[in-house]
């Protein structure tokens, strides 16, 4: 399916190409027939068959399985008896948004008011011509007239948001003749089409001429249309052909046209909503650099946080994420206007890094001249860098916030790894804390250390849950090798990460998959599944299905034994502070049980031979 859009190269087990998802020249991309799963090392795209029609072509969900089943010969059952063919119904409907801008454009030609004010705002015919940028006529039904010839038609102007239908009541008591029934909801307004990366129309957003309430009316969000995955502009960038290195994130249709028709046409403008992770996927499927540009003013600085916060998950090494504001009271829109490219993008040569502007923002807020302020500071930055994806990114941002409140890095990450590790403690062993007090204070501390650092290390790349659930990814019919015992020592373990490996283990050992595409799919709505994407595509299991059942049996064998340790070293904790009698009647039976599991491990002849 991918080789005959993109152009594959064999290169041992698989096949690479140029990325078909960001501008490169050296083949990153990688198609792996075994695991029926694609990924770019460059710009992190990945997923399985689906996946690719659905960001490659553009497709919907029920449309790439349609397409796929198509090739296949098989008929795809649809729920209900419902419409088939949908495929074509959506290709109708981008069919008639396409005809009604093109009626538009045509109305914004013949009509002199509309004309003079986008002269006024200073968009050249060109532009007009390029965005496709239209109006709507001041009547009630001027598109349902021209449109709206049968109820049939009537039905798709109304999916799409062109029409709006009166209410029902008054249609069923009958006497009004089938077109009144509807009225045009674009009247008298410049009209902008929304075009997804295809160029197809997919919605329009209507400026009232001058003054007028709402400024801009926009497409309800329908079949062809949702807010948060499309960019206005998106497609003028694509096809403008130009080098892509970065874009420019901007508020308002007009400061996107109008960057283009200054000469940045690497300018984009989400539609009224914060930007969505959606949004950040596609933009960094194309670009490594992506600019937010916002007013000086309030509103705009409290946009600014907005996507800041939405922009942390998606932070990660390899990804610039930039914030740009602007003189108070002007937008991209007239200052490109009055200043020019050239002075434009200079301002975009000293933008300010996600991490500055973080930094910036908190201490605004705190007094760093003494140290209950940096604490604060500290406090208020730690909740943000929790939200980026472990990594170097995430390592880089909390050395800047040490280095802010003069700590050092590693320091910084212990006392944050410390304090988030307390509930989990207080609730397994309450009377833990109690423990250093009581005398044995050198004991406890150090254990406290110890366990830290197991915390740390279990956090990493490497830590025993990833290894286990990157294997059962990889070959998920090893599922069923393990048997009852293994699968009820990780009940007690408490891992970053637990709940996804027994979902997937109790998943796959009920319903067994064979390959890792089939698990993403069955996992894409579910939580956890993006993560397993990226596990696939950048943990790289060696070996074969029976050596990944092995490394799976001792990986679950080793989580076992550690939360088994680890309960034992806090009721041990709990004896050492208040004595046998500090126990329960239950944890002392308990204890007994984990002793007796201790000391089998300990002398156990099977696990050596594991090996
Ligand atoms: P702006 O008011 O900044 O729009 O709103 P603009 O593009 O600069 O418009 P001009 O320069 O006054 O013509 C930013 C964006 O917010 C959404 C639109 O997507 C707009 O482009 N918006 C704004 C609405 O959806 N409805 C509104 O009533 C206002
Ligand atoms: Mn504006």
């Amino acid at each position: 399916m991918i080789g005959s859009r993109v152009q594959l190269k064999k290169a041992g087990r698989e096949y690479k190409a140029c990325c078909p998802f960001h501008n490169e020249k050296t083949a990153s991309f990688w198609v792996s027939p075994e695991k029926q799963f694609y990924h770019c090392f460059g710009c992190g795209a990945h997923g399985t068959v689906l996946r690719f029609l659905m960001e490659h072509d553009r497709m919907a969900f029920p449309e790439a399985v349609e397409e796929l089943a198509g090739r296949l010969g098989l008929e795809v059952p649809q729920e209900g008896g419902g419409t088939p063919g949908a495929t074509h119904d959506s290709e109708k409907l981008h069919e008639l948004m396409a005809r009604v801008a093109r009626f538009y454009a045509e109305a914004l030609s013949r009509d002199v008011r509309a004309r003079e004010y986008l002269t006024r705002r200073g968009l050249t015919s060109d532009t007009l011509a390029q965005f496709g940028i239209g109006y709507a006529p001041d009547s009630w039904n001027a598109v349902l007239k021209c449109f709206g010839t049968d109820e049939a038609q009537r039905r798709a102007l109304a999916d799409v948001g062109l029409i709006i239908e009166r209410d029902a009541g008054r249609t069923s008591s009958g006497g009004m003749r089938d077109g009144d029934r509807y009225y045009d909801r674009f009247r008298d307004r410049i009209m902008f089409p929304i075009r997804d990366v295809r160029g197809r129309v997919i919605a329009f957003g209507g400026r009232v001429i001058d003054r007028g309430e709402p400024k801009y009316l926009n497409s309800p969000e329908m079949v062809l249309f949702h807010k948060g995955r499309e960019l206005y502009a998106l497609y003028e960038t694509r096809r403008s052909r130009t080098n892509l290195e970065r874009l420019l994130v901007v508020e308002g249709y007009m400061d996107a046209v109008r960057l283009h028709q200054a000469g940045i046409p690497y300018a984009v403008a989400t539609l009224g909503t914060a930007t969505t992770p959606e949004h950040f996927r596609r933009i960094f499927r194309l670009v490594r650099e992506v600019v937010f540009a916002f007013d000086g003013d309030r509103a705009g600085r409290a946009a600014a946080w907005r996507a800041l916060q939405h922009a942390l998950p998606e932070a990660r090494e390899g990804r610039e994420i930039r914030f740009l504001f602007l003189p108070e009271g002007q937008d991209p829109d007239t200052l490109v206007g009055e200043e020019g490219r050239e002075a434009f993008e200079r301002r975009l040569e000293s933008t300010l890094p996600l991490s500055e502007y973080l930094v910036r923002e908190l201490s605004e807020q705190t007094e760093l001249s003494h140290a209950d302020g940096r604490a604060r500071f500290a406090e208020s930055a730690r909740p943000l860098v929790a939200k980026v994806p472990q990594g170097v990114y995430r390592e880089l941002l909390t050395a800047r916030v040490a280095e802010v409140v003069g700590l050092a890095g590693e320091r910084l990450q212990e006392i944050w790894a410390g304090t988030s590790s307390m509930p989990a403690r207080g609730t397994t062993a309450p009377a833990a804390g109690a423990g250093s007090t009581a005398g044995s204070a050198d004991a406890s501390t150090s254990q406290a250390r110890a366990e830290k650092g197991r915390a740390r290390l279990s956090a990493g790349r490497g830590s025993l849950v990833r290894q286990a659930i990157a294997r059962l990814v990889r070959f998920p019919s090893i599922a069923g090798s393990i048997n009852g015992a293994e699968r009820a020592g990780l009940n007690t373990c408490a891992e970053p990460g637990i709940d996804l490996l027994r979902e997937l283990l109790d998943d796959l050992r009920e319903r067994p998959l064979s390959v890792p595409a089939q698990v993403l799919e069955r996992w894409a709505d579910r939580s956890g599944g993006e993560h397993l994407g990226r596990l696939l595509e950048r943990e790289e299991v060696l070996g074969d299905a029976q050596a990944a059942a092995l490394e799976l049996k001792a990986a679950l064998g080793k989580l076992a034994d550690q939360a088994v340790e680890r309960r034992l070293e806090a009721l041990e904790a709990r004896i050492r502070a208040a004595g046998l009698t500090g126990l329960t009647a239950e944890e002392r039976q308990e204890f007994q049980v984990l002793i007796g599991k201790r000391a089998s491990r300990k002398i156990s002849p099977d696990r050596p031979a594991n090996r």
